[in-house]
């Protein structure tokens, strides 16, 4: 076990679900890695897992209600009255899973009626949470847009797994194993600031060819890659710009974002933000191509076939290796064949300090995925990396830019 913890206050907030049996696991290893851990159920969590087990595994009482009298765990704020207040004060983090749909969508609301939502409406430490539910809630496009709110707003979500559910049903929404929960932690608690002073332009997504007022050629990226990337290096302590094309994932705050549509005008963003970079991320799907021409009304359908004469947009990487002064310059590789050779002839090409390749058809890797497999490709070293989160990948690269510098 990993000492970092050491010393750390940590608020773990229960919420009903079946896998709250597993938090006694988490509470015995931060315990037994020298954390102060404080417990907070709902009254529905209190149904699933004795307060008394939790209370006896974390050396404190569990609290519960918002007007207990006879609530021992009152004594760490009993001196300024307001303890809800108080708890969010006295925490480094506040962790809460396994959190229901329902409490998430309170979260997101700012309601606060049961103890542990108003802390977390007070709380000023950093919240962590780790969803679990049955699949068809998971997947409900509401409780999605209130797990993004919370992302767009800094929380941290854990996601969770796929596998058997409490239903019967098969899928995703099994609460994170509590040593992935465990590990989460630790990870944040080591987290260097070692990009600080590091200013950082990273892009995103996919772009969009317009053709006619309401048909557009653009991919499959989701922009999950390069939003990660500015998340990560945002942790570690750059400053962040983050020019995207139209996303379909939440970008965390503390990261300034421009807007762009097409590939042209994703030039043009970057180019007006270039000024003072150390470095540039090109995540982004460019277009390779885009309508010869734009058709100012709905182009009609006629008989036989539409051709679309198509021509090349700009490569910005190349334009940026080729008119880099003081910024290393990252590009992406999407290879299915002789990839490596592929990449690395890129990278020489268009004066990259490093080149990301990976193989969308591997599975698990590539558009629309959490993960990814990836090799780091510069000058002097390749490195095959395994199957990684895209946040793990995002670190990986920062770490070798760190080395480059
Ligand atoms: N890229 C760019 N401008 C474009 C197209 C791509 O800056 N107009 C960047 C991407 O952001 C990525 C890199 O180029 O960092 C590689 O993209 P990829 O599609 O793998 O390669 P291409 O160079 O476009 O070549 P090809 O499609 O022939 O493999």
């Amino acid at each position: 076990m990993n000492n970092i913890l050491a010393g750390k206050k940590i608020l773990l907030g229960v919420t009903g679900g079946i896998s709250a049996y597993k938090i006694c696991y988490l509470v015995r290893f931060f315990i037994k890695a020298g954390a102060e851990v404080r417990i907070i159920m709902t009254p529905a969590a209190a149904k699933f897992v004795s307060p008394l087990a939790l209370s006896v595994l974390s050396n404190y009482k569990v609290a519960i209600n918002m007007f207990d009298d006879s609530d021992d765990s009152k004594k760490i704020c009993v001196e300024a009255g307001t303890w809800h207040v108080n708890y969010g004060l006295w925490a480094d983090v506040f962790i809460i899973a396994p959190a229901t749909a329902n409490t998430i969508a309170k979260i997101v609301c700012g309601i606060s009626d049961n103890f542990l939502l108003s802390v977390c409406l007070a709380a000023r430490c950093p919240i962590v949470v780790a969803p679990a539910m049955d699949k068809d809630m998971y997947e409900n496009k509401i409780t999605q847009n209130n797990i993004n709110t919370l992302i767009s707003r800094g929380v941290k979500i854990i996601p969770p797994a796929e596998g058997e559910l409490a239903s019967g049903l098969c899928g995703i929404g099994r609460m994170a194993e509590p040593e992935e929960i465990y590990d989460f932690i630790v990870d944040y608690f080591s987290k260097k600031s070692d990009l600080k002073g590091h200013n950082i332009l990273v892009t995103a997504g996919p772009t969009r060819e317009n053709i006619d007022p309401v048909r557009f050629i653009s991919n499959n990226s989701s922009g999950k890659m390069g939003v990660e990337l500015a998340r990560a290096a945002a942790e570690r302590g750059a400053k962040v710009t983050l020019v995207c094309g139209p996303l379909s994932v939440p970008v965390p705050p503390d990261i300034k974002i421009v807007h762009a549509v097409s590939a042209s005008q994703m030039f043009g963003e970057i180019k007006k933000n270039l000024k003072e970079k150390n470095l540039v991320v090109m995540a982004a799907a460019v277009a390779d191509f885009k309508p010869a021409v734009y058709s100012p009304s709905k182009i009609k359908k006629q008989n036989g076939n539409l051709l679309l004469p198509l021509e090349k947009t700009t490569d910005i990487l190349e334009f940026l290796g080729k008119n880099k002064k003081k910024f290393k310059l990252f590009g992406f590789a999407l290879e299915t064949e002789n990839e490596i050779a592929n990449a690395k002839k890129k990278l020489k090409e268009k004066n990259l300090d490093m080149i990301v390749l990976n193989n969308p058809l591997q599975k698990n890797a590539g558009f629309n995925t959490d993960t990814n497999i990836v090799t780091l490709i510069d000058k002097k070293k390749t490195e095959k990396l395994p199957l990684l989160t895209k946040y793990e990948v995002a670190n990986k690269i920062f770490d070798r830019y760190l080395e480059l510098t």
